[in-house]
Parts: C-alpha cells; structure tokens; sequence
C-alpha cells in the first residue's frame, strides 16, 4: 500500500474529529455528554482490563494500565462540574452522546479481535485472552493519541477550563507499553495491529458520524 492511501483516510478522520469536536465544546450541555461518553468508555476499558487481570499471573504493568484508565473515568466525570453541577450523574442514555454506539464500539473491536485472533493464529483460551487484550488495548492507545490531542486543541483554544493533559500524558505511556509487549508476543505483530487498526477505523468513523 502506498502512503497517500493511508494519508488521505487519516486526515479526513481527523478533520471529521475536529469538526465534531469544535461543536462539541462550544456547547456546555453537549460537552458534558461528551465527557461523559469518554468517561464511559475509560471506565468500560478498565473493567474489560480487571476482567482479563489473571488472578495470579499479574505484574505491575497490567496493574498500572488498570488503575490508570479508571482515574480516567474518574478524571472526566469530575471535569463535568466544571461545566455545570450534576450535568451526568451516571452513564445512562440520555446523559450520553451516541450510546448505542459508544457501547458498541467496544464490544465489536472485543469480539472481532478474538474472531480474527482464533481464526488466524488459532489461539484459544488464556492465549487469546491476552493476544485480544494487547491489540484491542493497541488500537486503542493509537485513537487515545489522536482524539485527546484534538480534543485538547479545541479546549485550549476556547480556553476552556476542562483539560486532558494528564490523560494524554498517560495514554502515551500505554502505548510504549503495548508495543513492548506486543514485540514479545508475535513476531508479526506490525501485520496483526495493522489489521485490528482497520476494525478500530471502521468502528471509530460509524461511533463519530453518530456523535
Ligand atoms: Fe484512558
Ligand atoms: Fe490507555
């Protein structure tokens, strides 16, 4: 694949982010939503993270990635108040932007990860379970990167008192870390990301049309 075909599809992603992003923040009721549809989403990937934790078998990095992403839920609901007191007290639809595809965008990168996992490199069990963790987890950190730094753009520009700089800081740190361990996982692991990276876009470009 040549460079422009990948080029061209990024930055229209990131132009459609952008657009969205600026008429998001302009809006202190639908800003609230936004927040906390991410602190839905931070706070559903630590209890994916928890659920995958071995109960033995656990080191510091998983700990850490764990505890990181809750505090992004935490971290995000507590910018809500900052826009207006008890804007969303809970996740629950009408306080969200785009639940059925906030929650869907999760769920289906799981289930085609694992799919493509079995399928592929025929892994089951425990070896799946860590193989869908490390590239659901990659693909992630990759939109992580992008959407918070346009999100953090949009805030600094209108001077907003919500800011994201202690996730972004974080979510970067997650990335080095999957990578590391996506090295040690597969030898073909730049093929095997690549590929989930295209589930996550397809996922990623339907979740912010809806919103
Ligand atoms: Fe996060
Ligand atoms: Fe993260």
């Amino acid at each position: 694949m040549n460079h422009y075909s990948l080029i061209l599809p990024q930055m229209k992603q990131e132009d459609l982010l952008k657009g969205a992003v600026e008429r998001i923040v302009a809006d202190d009721s639908l800003h609230a939503k936004w927040l906390n549809s991410l602190s839905m989403m931070e706070n559903t990937g630590a209890r994916k993270i928890s659920k995958y934790e071995h109960p033995v078998h656990t080191g510091i990095v998983v700990l850490k990635h764990a505890a990181e992403e809750a505090r992004h839920a935490y971290y995000l609901k507590k910018q809500i108040e900052k826009l207006g007191k008890n804007a969303c007290p809970d996740y629950s639809y009408p306080y969200l932007l785009a639940p059925v595809e906030s929650h869907h965008y999760l769920n289906m990168l799981d289930v085609e990860a694992c799919r493509y996992l079995k399928n592929k490199l025929k892994l089951e069990g425990r070896a799946l379970k860590h193989g869908a963790y490390l590239l659901v987890t990659y693909a992630i950190e990759v939109r992580a990167d992008m959407l918070y730094g346009i999100y953090q753009e949009a805030l600094t520009k209108v001077k907003s008192r919500v800011n994201v700089k202690s996730i972004i800081a974080e979510e970067e740190g997650h990335l080095e870390e999957m990578q590391k361990m996506l090295v040690v996982f597969h030898p073909q692991w730049e093929k095997l990301a690549k590929d989930i990276c295209e589930v996550e876009d397809r996922l990623f470009v339907a979740w912010i049309k809806a919103i």
